[in-house]
């Protein structure tokens, strides 16, 4: 079955082509190269011992599109292909909704057209804005979000859900990620932004391996056991499995319109501190790390409830944070 992923050669796109291979799914990837680099195509090839079939190309450009669907038989789509670097989106929001919106609409549109009723669609725990409690649930509010790149993914989850429920046959499913970290065992794909990392592992790892200056740790002063901010840090290869379990759900499914959402996290709340010490406990490496204040745009804590995505996808985190880190360390190594 013809899988186009969009955004493929990102950081979750290319681990999720890993997955998919591995579970007889034939995944087609579409990716202009704006946040990943080629190198990853053969990585991926390597990996896979298979060819990679992908159309070059942007997601909001509707001849490519058109390309991808008419010379593949699609029978599912999972749309990763955006912006997302919280920090980039205060300064830069035309960008994000151009990108991360425009884009969306212009898939489904497409999805439309040529009878394509299978939607996972990567999304975020950035909808959640800053939740009232914790672990957060699928049904915890989704409130205003704190920077345009978490609106940006709350307009496309509405989008999209309107979209399903007017299509009468489209079949759609929001994942919610919490934050991806680490990288495949073979050490060939990873987290490889381009330019200066916004994420903290992929900073920290370069800051290690001496690529930049001390990691610089954004705001001591929240309401947390440490001071510092608490995310929900999930393993790569766990977060790829998801996708798989949530197409197959997803497949099944025979009533259509149909539309859900689930948390893909590990269910661990981590701070920025008990992460560095994690990482040193990981690998023996030291980490030096400056304060500063604190990044616009951020929140102070989330983490997921996961009971819902466990019992209905029958899915769950299986590698632990320490696991993360060293294989985010074992890339690190692998790139230098
Ligand atoms: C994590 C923590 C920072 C960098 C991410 C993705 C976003 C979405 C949600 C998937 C925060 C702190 C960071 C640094 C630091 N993921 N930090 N120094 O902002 O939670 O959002 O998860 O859709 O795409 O960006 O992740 O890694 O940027 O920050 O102190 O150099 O680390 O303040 O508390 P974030 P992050």
């Amino acid at each position: 079955m013809n899988i186009l992923i969009t955004g493929g050669a990102g950081f979750i796109g290319s681990h999720t082509y890993v997955a998919l291979l591995a579970h007889g799914y034939t995944p087609i990837i579409v990716d202009n190269f704006s946040n990943s680099s080629e190198s990853v195509i053969g990585q991926l090839a390597d990996i896979t011992k298979s060819p990679v079939e992908i159309v070059r190309g942007d997601m909001n450009d509707s001849a490519i599109l058109d390309q991808v669907f008419t010379q593949y038989k699609i029978e599912g789509v999972i749309h990763f292909a955006a912006a997302k670097a919280v920090g980039e989106s205060v300064e830069n929001p035309l960008k994000y909704y151009r990108n991360n919106v425009g884009a969306t609409i212009l898939l489904l549109e497409k999805m439309q057209a040529y009878g394509v009723k299978n939607l996972v669609f990567s999304s975020s725990c950035t909808v959640y804005g800053q939740p009232e409690t914790l672990p957060v649930t699928e049904n915890s509010p989704v409130l205003k979000a704190l920077s345009p790149y978490g609106n940006t993914k709350q307009m496309c989850e509405e989008i999209i859900e309107e979209s399903t429920r007017a299509s009468q046959q489209l079949k759609s499913i929001s994942l919610r990620y919490f934050n991806p970290i680490g990288a495949h065992k073979s050490a060939k794909i990873g987290e490889l932004p381009l330019g200066p990392p916004a994420n903290l592992i992929p900073y920290l790892t370069q800051s290690v391996a001496g690529l930049r200056g001390p990691l610089q740790i954004w705001g001591t002063d929240y309401p947390t056991p440490d001071g510092t901010a608490i995310r929900d840090y999930i393993h790569v290869c766990d977060l790829a499995e998801a996708h798989v379990k949530a197409l197959a759900y997803l497949i099944k499914q025979n009533e259509a319109p149909f539309y859900d959402y689930f948390n893909i996290g590990s269910g661990e709340g981590s701070s920025v501190l008990q992460v560095i010490q994690a990482f040193e406990n990981a690998t023996g490496k030291k980490v030096n790390y400056e304060i500063r204040e604190r990044r616009a745009g951020d929140i102070t804590s989330v983490y997921a409830s996961t009971e819902k995505s466990n019992k209905v996808l029958d899915w769950k985190a299986t590698r632990s944070l320490e696991e993360s880190l060293k294989d985010a360390w074992a890339w690190q190594e692998a790139i230098l």
